[in-house]
């Protein structure tokens, strides 16, 4: 039996509810659904290694757990202001002056929404109107989500092909030739998911002068950093957000709790930027969620106050995967992949395998054709780059968010799948 990695969704089902056009032509998210083909496969019995998890395995940390059962029995079951206690909006901004150079900023300045994903939803909603024919620039390869978001928004999504020669990095003479006057925001996440690779502080630095001098001439771009993985980081340089080098009127920075402190669950975001764009974000969050758990604040201001040894434990481990898988992947010939900076994916271009058979007999001509045969034939689940844009049908994502043995494991099943193709 064959498992298919796209999902089948029921088209005769969503024609009979006459579902609205805009969520018919909502992609799933493939991370999602390989991540579930994996489950159900173990569930059949099927020892099935997964990279295509984009969470940490590690559980959260016990005093930020703690933290939150203590919050429960102190009574905090209400409705919290929409924006977030003040207290861990405060601990945010704390956080932003003393990790990101973001002074600048106070409890006012910050939001605290249902997770990173969320916080992006609102604030594309705050700056785009549905067919405004205003534009999104977003560097790709790309994090599956940005796209769909950004155009349920109502923006149009202007991608800046990188390759594995720039370590998937937009220069800065790309970008200026992105921007048009129809430009409204630029989208820049560093660390990358998928890509694996940082910007260096000198590089943010020349692609903000871009902006600044784009926007001194009458221009309207807001820059939004998506620093989700920014505590995930094992380069030479040391780890720079975007807003850093811009004039705060334009910046907003994105973070949230999923990554650096194993929260995913949670649901915890959080969002700084000027504060007409945040009550503007707020808005629409008190129309949506209202607020999150009330006894998540306190796990977050503890996390941010007091997370830092956790997250260099984690980061320490996450170092060692990065280097191992890295090692697997380059004995790959023919496949080429950037040494891994930041967060916890590898995105080795995979193209070289297009043309040839598996050993089970499927041909291998896309991405999705090689992540297919891959969890079938190998039992390794991965994610296939066609979803993140520019060059990443020719990719695939491996995530290293998982232990050294899965690791070894894993690599060894998927190399001798390369040993054996036909
Ligand atoms: C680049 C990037 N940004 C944001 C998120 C959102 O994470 P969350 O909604 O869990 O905070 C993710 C999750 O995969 C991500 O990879």
């Amino acid at each position: 039996m064959m498992f298919p990695l796209v999902p089948q969704s029921s088209r005769a089902y969503a024609q009979a509810m006459q579902l609205s056009a805009r969520v018919n032509r909502l992609k799933p998210s493939s991370t999602l659904a390989v991540n579930a083909l994996a489950k159900e496969m173990r569930q059949r019995g099927i020892d099935v290694i997964g990279f295509g998890a984009g969470e940490p395995d590690f559980t959260t940390p016990a005093h930020i757990r703690e933290a939150a059962k203590h919050a429960l029995d102190e009574g905090l079951t209400h409705y919290s202001p929409i924006p977030g206690e003040p207290a861990a909006r405060a601990a945010a901004a704390r956080k932003f002056a003393r990790d990101n150079h973001l002074d600048h900023f106070t409890a006012e300045n910050v939001i605290i929404s249902a997770g990173g994903k969320h916080s992006f939803y609102l604030l594309t909603h705050a700056l785009f109107d549905p067919e405004c024919g205003l534009e999104m620039i977003l560097p790709t390869p790309a994090w599956v989500s940005y796209r769909p978001i950004a155009e349920m928004a109502g923006a149009t999504v202007v991608e800046v092909r990188t390759s594995v020669e720039s370590d998937f990095k937009m220069t800065p003479a790309q970008l200026r030739a992105a921007l048009t006057p129809r430009t409204r925001m630029l989208l820049i996440n560093s660390p990358s998911n998928p890509c694996g690779t940082m910007y260096s502080p000198a590089e943010l630095k020349a692609l903000a002068a871009v902006i600044t001098e784009h926007n001194a001439a009458g221009g309207k771009v807001v820059v939004a950093g998506d620093d989700i993985y920014e505590k995930i980081v094992y380069a030479d340089t040391a780890f720079a957000t975007i807003g850093q080098f811009l004039d705060p009127k334009w910046s907003v920075t994105l973070n949230g709790m999923s990554k650096a402190y194993a929260m995913t669950g949670w649901r915890i975001g959080y969002a700084a930027g000027p504060v007409e764009l945040i009550k503007a974000m707020s808005k629409l969050q008190g129309q949506m969620i209202t607020c999150i758990a009330a006894f998540c604040f306190p796990a977050m201001v503890e996390a941010l106050d007091k997370g830092e040894p956790d997250v260099a434990e984690m980061r320490e481990h996450y170092r060692q995967r990065a280097a191992l898988m890295h090692e697997y992947v380059s004995r790959w010939t023919g496949v080429r992949c950037p040494r891994p900076t930041g967060a916890f994916y590898l995105f080795p271009d995979i193209s070289a395998w297009f043309g040839h058979t598996s050993a089970g007999g499927t041909p291998l001509r896309s991405s999705l054709d090689v992540a297919t045969a891959l969890i079938n034939e190998a039992h390794v689940a991965v994610v296939p780059g066609d979803e993140f844009g520019g060059c990443g049908p020719n990719h695939i994502r491996l995530s290293f968010a998982c232990s050294t043995e899965k690791i070894e494991m894993g690599m060894t099943r998927i190399g001798e799948f390369v040993r054996t193709l036909g």
